[in-house]
């Protein structure tokens, strides 16, 4: 995309922000890839490496090997040790800084949006997060940390209060979302009157309906992807590059129309 284009682009988006009631951002993994957590169906992609069918809750649950294995990656420092957030998640939280942001809507389990300064009642983490482990069978929590530590001498840790499976708290396939935030996001989705779209393929349903919903209710749609998604002639903006570098310029002309 030639540099006028993403600057008339990028100055269109501003526009909207600046000029949104209520803005929702609706967030997947390839908002986190410039951190260097690699996204599921981008190039290198996690599930060009990894089989999804591992991560379905049927497969996790039967097979004690499946669960070695993933405690293993955690073990060796998983995916979400130690990242911090990019530009693009700084970007967002400057928006909620200028009171241009309702909440973000987010498919990812790394809390880097939460790292980069929005506080936890705006973010809406629909396939759970990476910061704790539940209890399959009496739904006790513990903090991922906890567990990990013991992974240096348990290579299955069970839960200390009821010997039932540990599962780290992200939603498998296969699971239910939570419903309470699922049905708090599709509320939220249907009153905005922007939704921008950040680093998502759109295919994973229910989660690829908030933005659907917000388009339904009459929402502006704008889409920063790599790549192309089932809701690109929707958009009223579509905008194909790194979600680092479009949020940055996105927030440089909000920041020089704000002070017009
Ligand atoms: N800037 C913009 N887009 C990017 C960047 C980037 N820096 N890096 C990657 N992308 C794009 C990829 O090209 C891809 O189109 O982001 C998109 C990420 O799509 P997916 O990998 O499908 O991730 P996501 O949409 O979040 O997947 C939804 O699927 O596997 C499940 O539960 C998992 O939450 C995940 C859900």
């Amino acid at each position: 995309m030639g540099g006028d284009d993403i600057e008339k682009l990028t100055e269109k988006i501003a526009e909207l922000v600046v000029n949104s009631q209520r803005c929702l951002v609706f967030s997947g993994a390839g908002i986190s890839t410039e951190s260097g957590i690699p996204d599921f169906r981008g190039e290198d992609g996690i599930w060009t490496k990894l089989d999804p069918e591992d991560f379905t809750i049927e497969r996790f649950v039967a097979s004690p090997e499946v669960r070695k294995l993933q405690w293993k990656l955690l073990a060796e420092g998983g995916l979400l040790r130690n990242v911090k957030p990019n530009a693009a998640h700084y970007a967002v939280a400057e928006m909620d800084k200028l009171g241009k942001l309702d909440c973000i809507v987010t498919q990812n389990i790394d809390n880097l949006h939460q790292l980069a300064g929005v506080q936890d009642e705006k973010v809406f983490e629909l396939h759970g997060n990476m910061q704790y482990v539940r209890c399959l069978g009496c739904r006790k929590r513990f903090p991922m940390d906890e567990i990990v530590s013991r992974l240096a001498t348990e290579e299955l840790p069970e839960c200390d209060a009821c010997k039932g499976i540990l599962k780290p708290d992200a939603v498998y396939f296969g699971e239910m979302l939570p419903q309470a935030v699922l049905s708090e996001a599709s509320r939220r989705a249907n009153l905005c009157d922007l939704c921008i779209a950040i680093g998502s393929t759109l295919i994973v349903y229910p989660a690829a309906y908030i933005p659907e919903y917000a388009y339904k209710a009459g929402a502006k749609v704008v889409i920063i992807n790599i790549g192309p998604t089932p809701m690109d002639s929707k958009a009223a903006v579509r905008i194909e590059g790194k979600a680092g570098d479009v949020m940055t310029r996105v927030m440089h002309h909000v920041r020089n129309k704000i002070s017009q």
